[in-house]
């Protein structure tokens, strides 16, 4: 995946999203919380078929993190029915178009329906190279390092890996998406200015760009807007710019 490295020029390879603001959405509407995921799922819609336009390979959306299981059962209920839905309703139609589902996330303890719906998906689909649907479900950012830790010493309980090989790229094989590249921009909708335990591994030098605009209010034009703005920055990952280093 990583090798291919044929997005066109300025345009992120990995786009990240947090989709947050569902829930006011509705709100501010006087509907039930529910409402504002099905118009987030709307949301998700457009936004998949735009990241085929624009040619990027790789989007992963927080669909469900683990903390929020500690919302009402008739909302996680719902969310869960959603995404099963989902997966089953758009599978024929994201196969055409070329995308490969994959998902992050505990994925063990999920219903065996949603379980199955998923298997399914990625089975389906997982020849596709067009664009890498990576969907958190279930996902903790701190969990994933943890599970990648236990799997590491596993390894190295049974004298399969020497602790002293271990790096930060042996570590990264270990995570739920090894093949993917590191998120080069992260959105995240409705103003909050935090990172909610997302991908926090892989973000260490992501580009992060914040719109008060809440996810199912979220259109192609801001996707366009956040990827403008991605490209018009420099991206030095701890480097100082090339034309600063003669006046050292
Ligand atoms: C955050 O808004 C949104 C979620 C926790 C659920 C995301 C689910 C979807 C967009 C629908 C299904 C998606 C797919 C891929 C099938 P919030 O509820 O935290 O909003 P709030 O902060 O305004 O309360």
């Amino acid at each position: 995946m990583s090798a291919l490295n044929r997005t066109p020029e300025g345009i992120p390879r990995h786009i990240a999203i947090i989709m947050d603001g569902n829930g006011r959405w509705a709100k501010q509407r006087g509907m039930p919380r529910i409402a504002g995921h099905r118009q987030g799922y709307k949301t998700v819609r457009r936004i998949v078929q735009q990241s085929l336009d624009l040619g990027v390979e790789a989007l992963t959306l927080y669909t469900f993190s683990v903390e929020n299981w500690k919302r009402p059962s008739e909302e996680t209920g719902a969310i869960m029915r959603l995404i099963g839905m989902a997966a089953r309703r758009e599978l024929a139609n994201l196969h055409r178009n070329g995308v490969r589902i994959i998902i992050s996330g505990r994925l063990n303890t999920l219903s065996q329906e949603i379980r199955r719906a998923l298997d399914q998906a990625m089975t389906v689909t997982r020849e596709n190279q067009r664009l890498v649907l990576n969907l958190a479900i279930n996902y903790g950012g701190r969990a994933e390092i943890v599970d990648a830790a236990r799997r590491i010493a596993a390894l190295v309980r049974e004298g399969k890996l020497d602790p002293q090989e271990i790096d930060e790229e042996t570590f990264s094989g270990y995570l739920y998406t090894p093949e993917l590249p590191d998120p080069d921009l992260l959105i995240r909708t409705s103003g909050e200015l935090r990172v909610s335990n997302f991908l926090l591994w892989q973000i260490a030098y992501t580009e992060i760009w914040v719109t008060p605009v809440l996810w199912p209010d979220f259109r192609e034009s801001h996707l366009l807007e956040a990827v403008e703005d991605y490209a018009r920055r420099q991206r030095k990952f701890g480097d100082i710019p090339q034309e600063s280093k003669a006046s050292v």
